[in-house]
């Protein structure tokens, strides 16, 4: 099987710099997700349409698995498949898609190239509004005779509301020559693909259709306004996919997912987070309101709460993180860590039982377990060219306010006073304190304002 996917028209209507198949739906451009349905079906060829200004496309999408056809200029769909005709192989099915169709699924595109065999087949739907379609014209026997487009049919032909979606299969051997007999006599002075349905009556091959399952399989993204309820559809059907699986979720209307969520059996996750990239929650993780986890793994029983912010970071199981936590990238925390309210983690490990509750944060650091380490805690670890490494072993207690000016390392069991700027190891079962010693100044008076006199 050959697969190509149209993608060269232009996306006007987006009104952006981006290439419109680029945009972004549930955090991946429009065509991968094409390309991801497409290669499920495991074709032989996959070719993709490029067109002007699509350098861009294919510099992000390339992949040894893709064949590029460029067209340019675009002189219509017929004219857009003769370009990827010297890709094609064999004499099995070819199967076209758009780039700008995001969320059709293979089953769908399964269950329309078996209908392919011997036959052409139009992925078909009836819409309450078919306007701007191509629509499906059959004969008084039910047969599909053509296609024709909106621009060129009678008013008779604009009351059918079974419309073309565009996604057709048809033999490949046939395909060239077909092709080769488009005319753009039409309203639109294009190569109608949509031509072929009425060459291939002609030669008595049968015509096929195949309906979605869904009707927004088949919707296409040419605005940003439908460019968001795409998005919305498929959070939607995310949603549903995670609670089938078991999850929890306090509103599937308020949760994105914008890359890979697997979670554990009993996860819940509350209003408004945003997942992105991969991200893994294991067995009963609840996830607070507004949390936002990028590229993150969050053992069982951990409980995140609102507004927490992990990229790129580990965190083991029990902990208890936020709210208003911040781990970014190489936190690594192990079991029954708390990480609390303002408290930010940089490319640091934390062993178990360890706490950093408040105010505080953490870069280039090893900690040790059972560590205390208290409010306002700062690693110093960057002089404004290099970073160094702070080493807090285990059962340390770091009183609050501390400045631990790294390189630096705190000893087993070591107390650090609060307040203490640590410039020198400190060493283990200790009390290190670095302080001004207080003193009290009897009989001081305090400065007061100057009264200005009225004149
Ligand atoms: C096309 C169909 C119409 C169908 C509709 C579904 C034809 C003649 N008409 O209409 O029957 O109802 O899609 O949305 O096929 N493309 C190219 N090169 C071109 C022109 C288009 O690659 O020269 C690509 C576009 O990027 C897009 C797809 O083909 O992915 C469809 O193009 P579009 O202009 O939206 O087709 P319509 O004229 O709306
Ligand atoms: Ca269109």
């Amino acid at each position: 099987m050959n697969i190509v996917i149209l993608a060269a028209g232009q996306g006007k209507r987006m009104h952006s710099n981006l290439p419109k198949v680029l945009h972004p739906l549930a955090g991946k451009a429009l065509l991968a997700h094409v390309i991801d349905s497409a290669r499920r079906l495991s074709p032989q060829t996959l070719c993709l349409v490029y067109g002007h200004g699509g350098d861009a496309v294919r510099a992000t999408l390339d992949a040894p698995d893709l064949a590029w056809a460029l067209q340019e200029p675009q002189l219509g769909t017929g004219h857009a498949v003769q370009q990827a005709l010297p890709y094609l192989k064999g004499d099995g099915t070819t199967l076209i898609l758009y780039g700008d169709v995001p969320l059709i699924r293979s089953e769908t595109l399964e269950r329309l190239v078996q209908v392919a065999q011997d036959a052409l087949a139009i992925l078909t739907v009836e819409l309450s509004d078919p306007g701007g379609y191509g629509r499906i014209v059959r004969n008084d026997a039910g047969q599909v005779i053509r296609i024709v487009e909106q621009k060129d049919s009678t008013p008779d032909e604009r009351r059918i509301r079974e419309i073309n979606t565009g996604i057709m299969a048809m033999p490949s051997a046939r395909l060239g020559e077909w092709l080769a007999r488009l005319s753009n006599n039409n309203a639109q002075k294009e190569y109608y693909l949509t031509d072929i349905v009425g060459m291939a009556v002609a030669e008595g091959l049968p015509i096929r259709t195949a309906n979605p399952k869904n009707e927004w399989e088949v919707l296409g993204v040419n605005s940003k306004v439908q460019l968001a309820e795409l998005e919305r559809v498929a959070q939607r059907c995310t949603a549903e996919q995670l609670m089938e699986q078991g999850v929890r979720l306090a509103d599937p209307a308020r949760l994105d997912v914008r890359g890979e969520l697997l979670c554990g059996r009993d996860v819940f996750i509350d209003v408004n987070c945003v997942f992105e990239g991969k991200v893994e929650l294991d067995e009963a993780v609840e996830i607070g309101p507004n949390c936002v986890l990028k590229n993150a793994r969050i053992g069982a029983g951990t409980r995140l709460a609102a507004f927490t912010h992990i990229e790129e970071a580990v965190v083991g199981p029990d902990g208890r993180i936020g709210p208003f936590a911040r781990l970014r990238p190489g936190a690594e925390l192990a079991e029954d860590v708390h990480i609390g309210n303002f408290v930010e983690i940089k490319k640091s490990s934390i062993a178990a039982h360890s706490k950093v509750n408040h105010l505080a944060y953490i870069g280039d650091a090893t900690i040790g377990t059972r560590v205390n380490v208290g409010a306002g805690t700062i690693t110093c670890n960057y002089d404004g060219a290099n970073k160094f490494q702070t080493v807090i072993e285990d059962d340390a207690f770091i009183g609050s306010d501390t400045q631990l000016v790294a390189p630096v390392t705190v000893g087993r069991g070591a107390t650090l006073g609060a307040g203490t700027t640590l410039t020198r190891d400190a060493p283990p079962d200790m009390l290190t304190v670095s302080r001004a010693k207080q003193a009290s100044i009897s009989g001081w008076k305090r400065p007061i304002k100057a009264v200005k006199s009225k004149e």
